[in-house]
């Protein structure tokens, strides 16, 4: 069986590697890939959004198998394109991506179905929505509808912050056109938690929860980033709290798009809030999480290509998603300046260190080879270091322990990745 797996991130890396343990899988590509991925796979120098060359090259090669791993390619409809040649693609198709491409899409999709999430008003304009803004109570959250690298999301503390966030989005559109339309919502307060799902558009399964550190400084001080760093499980995560979302918010997503004649078969990220009156949805992606996925696929049991087929066929029912009952945590090593500027081209110096090891993983998000063949930084998120342990203390220890076993210059990580555990 030959796989292609779209994108070149540590989530595409921490895929590859599962997909690789599948002995019926004699050869992965992955465009564009890393110097990490490309281990377990031939890099192709194709990009994610180059959708026809991505497609005619699956049907050369005869692959049986394309998993879509980033955002912006399906909601640019990357798997319309790859099913209309007849290939076997794994991830939404345009009109069920938009589950995360439009978030005035997905909170009006929340109300008519009576999902739990923050209270919120759709406008379309800058007047639209001062007008609205002389309404409400602070902070209020103001997000443009449509991708923007996960900064599209402004918490606003004052009028005069709101304003000033109103003329960023909707007037000098410093999201380009995700910027149209704005959600305006109620702020929320509690723990986030990250839930990822498999769907084949009437089943959904949950995988074990997660959750993930997006500012970029210690006591989440700083910008936000992609994520510095991840746990799973998460220990807020109670029984109580997944029956409710099972009830309320899983099934009702995925019943809900095919209601709309937008069947979801992938992965849906459930970004939650645990509010004291209950979980609430904060938002949807439309893929797995980075760095979420590095820490829920190494404690997954079941194979990720039958998962992944079962979802293609229909036939998520026929699966029972397990997991190890250990603990995961990542900790992210970017360069320093990230998320605003940073240099690029040093060498990382102990990557064998990995090689081999079950209980501690390296996986890449910006890394290249160089003209000498050695492996370099190429970005801000450079290495997610993994690692598992009995439980989460354990495992945060490894993962700070692992996080020293590889250098380069300009290395920057949290030192407080985790920190939530202690609190729990
Ligand atoms: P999103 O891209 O919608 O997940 O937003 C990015 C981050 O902004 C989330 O991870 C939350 O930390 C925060 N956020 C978004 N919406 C809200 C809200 N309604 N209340 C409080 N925080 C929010
Ligand atoms: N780690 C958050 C995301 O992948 O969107």
């Amino acid at each position: 069986m030959k796989v292609l797996i779209v994108g070149s991130g540590g989530r595409e890396h921490a895929i590859a590697w599962a997909v690789a343990k599948n002995p019926k899988v004699e050869k992965i590509y992955c465009a564009p890939g890393n110097a990490g991925i490309a281990e377990f796979a031939e890099c192709v120098p194709i990009g994610a959004m180059e959708f026809e060359k991505l497609a005619e090259f699956a049907e050369n090669e005869k692959v049986d198998l394309s998993i879509i791993g980033m955002d912006d390619p399906l909601c640019g409809g990357i798997v319309d394109v790859f099913e209309a040649k007849g290939l076997r693609v794994f991830g939404p198709r345009k009109n069920a991506a938009i589950l995360e491409g439009s978030k005035a899409f997905s909170k009006e999709l929340m109300k008519k179905y009576n999902i739990p999430t923050a209270k919120y008003e759709t406008v379309h304009s800058a007047e639209e929505a001062r007008e609205y803004l002389r309404s409400v109570r602070f902070p209020i959250v103001l997000k443009a509808d449509g991708l923007a690298l996960g900064k599209g999301v402004l918490i606003c503390n004052t009028p005069e912050e709101a304003e000033q966030g109103v003329v960023e989005i909707m007037e000098d559109k410093k999201f380009g056109s995700a910027g149209d339309q704005m959600v305006i919502e109620e702020f929320m307060t509690g723990r986030e938690v990250s839930v990822l799902s498999f769907c084949d558009g009437k089943t959904i399964l949950p995988m074990t929860s997660a959750q993930d550190h997006k500012r970029a400084g210690d006591n989440d001080t700083g910008l936000n980033t992609g994520g510095m760093g991840t746990f799973s499980p998460s220990p807020f995560y109670t029984e109580e709290v997944d029956q409710f979302c099972r009830e309320n918010i899983y099934q009702r997503t995925v019943d809900a798009m095919r209601a709309e004649g937008r069947p979801f078969v992938g992965i849906i990220f459930f970004g939650l809030m645990i509010t004291a009156d209950g979980p609430k949805v904060l938002e949807y992606n439309c893929r797995f999480g980075d760095p979420e996925a590095q820490v829920v696929i190494p404690r997954m049991k079941n194979d990720m290509v039958e998962v992944m087929e079962a979802c293609v066929d229909g036939k998520l029912d026929t699966v029972e998603l397990e997991f190890e009952d250990n603990a995961a945590v990542c900790v992210v090593l970017a360069s320093e300046g990230y998320p605003v500027s940073y240099k690029k081209g040093f060498p990382i110096e102990g990557l064998e260190n990995f090689r081999g090891a079950s209980d501690k993983f390296v996986f890449h998000a910006g890394t290249k080879f160089d003209e000498n063949g050695r492996i370099v930084t190429n970005g801000g998120r450079v290495l997610g270091v993994t690692a598992l342990g009995k439980t989460l203390v354990e495992a945060r220890a490894n993962a700070y322990k692992a996080s020293d076993l590889v250098t380069f210059e300009n290395k920057y990580k949290r030192n407080d990745i985790g920190k939530a555990i202690d609190e729990a």
